[in-house]
């Protein structure tokens, strides 16, 4: 009789090792039938009655460690479920340090007209801007343009209507500038202009200038040469030399040019300088009377000095960038070489 309660004991063993679980739903069945109110376990316990006296204590053993060994599987069963439900909602680890984002690099034009602000900006020049669409008066007439001037022609040019146009220089905020204050006058005018060029490696139908004004009382070319050498030393290097020559623009008078000493090749000759040992960064002069007046302010009182440079050209220089389209492209390829400029 023993044998018989005994082996429906080892039955039970076997039947809770062999359940299959396999997820939460099954889990639930097997809870309710080893472990619930109605468990399959408890008429078990009451069989120890039947039990030979002398093998209850081997019986009470057995069905004791049939309940410990459906609880040890549901706490195992049940806790493995429950990670991998977690596992799959995919909570963040919010203890996790930060993933930094890559941050955006500065446009290699901004880094240089920066450069060229902060030079201009130690020797106590102000910023001016100006529209970027401009009438003719501001961007031709004022500034001494004659009537058939080529710069007023169509094919270099994109007018608007006959008045307006996108402004070709950024002279055109000289004269805005003369028109609204007084001397002492000592600005810079950084911005973006355009021009109808058909864009190639050389040429593009924007770019950005820097444009300085200074007007007060005896200003005279020796301000203007040292205040640009000292832009050039502090541009381009200490040992950088300078030199004027000769030029012409219908707004100042005198008119020069400005190259500095080839710092590619230390003037030794490069394809950078076309083998001269100088390369051509900007254009320059004293303030022409007319456009003093122009701007009601009295040319037999003040004179004044004036450049202008482009900076992509001291760009390509500086990074030796060889193809202005890539200012213009955004490839972050190209960008990205400028990482640690400032
Ligand atoms: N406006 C000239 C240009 O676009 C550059 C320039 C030359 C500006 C001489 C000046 C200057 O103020 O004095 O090519």
């Amino acid at each position: 009789m023993s044998q018989e309660i005994f082996d429906k004991a080892e039955e039970k063993l076997k039947e809770i090792a062999a359940y299959p679980v396999a997820n939460a739903d099954e889990l639930e069945q097997f809870r309710i039938a080893f472990l619930g109110t109605k468990n399959t376990i408890r008429p078990l316990f009451g069989e120890i009655r039947n039990v030979d006296n002398d093998r209850k204590k081997e019986y009470g053993q057995l069905v004791n460690q049939l309940k410990q060994s459906a609880e040890a599987k549901f706490e195992e069963l049940n806790g493995q479920l429950t990670s991998e439900a977690s596992a799959d909602i995919d909570v963040p680890d919010l203890t996790k340090p930060v993933n930094a984002d890559p941050i955006g690099t500065r446009h290699p034009l901004a880094v240089v007209q920066n450069q060229i602000i902060e030079i201009f900006a130690r020797l106590g020049f102000t910023i001016s801007e100006g529209p970027q669409i401009e009438d003719d008066w501001h961007n031709f007439t004022a500034l001494n343009f004659p009537p058939d001037h080529p710069a007023r022609d169509m094919q270099d040019t994109f007018f608007l209507t006959e008045d307006m146009a996108l402004r070709t220089h950024t002279s055109s905020v000289q004269i805005r500038l003369m028109e609204t204050s007084k001397p002492p006058i000592r600005s810079i005018m950084p911005g973006r202009v355009f021009r109808n060029e058909t864009i190639s490696a050389r040429a593009h139908c924007q770019f950005h200038q820097v444009e300085g004004l200074y007007v007060d009382t005896n200003v005279s070319l020796a301000d203007l040469k040292q205040t640009l050498y000292y832009f050039a030393r502090e541009m381009f290097g200490e040992d950088t030399k300078v030199r004027f020559r000769p030029s012409y623009f219908p707004f100042t008078e005198i008119s020069a040019e400005m190259d500095i000493s080839c710092f590619v090749c230390k003037q030794e000759g490069c394809n950078i300088c076309k083998y001269t040992g100088w390369v051509e960064i900007l254009g320059c002069g004293m303030v022409d009377p007319n456009v003093l007046e122009n701007c009601k302010i009295d040319s037999e009182k003040y004179t004044g000095f004036a450049f202008g440079m482009g900076v992509e050209r001291i760009t390509m220089l500086k990074y030796r960038v060889n193809d202005l389209r890539l200012f213009f492209e955004n490839d972050v390829r190209f960008l990205r070489q400028f990482t640690s400029a400032k």
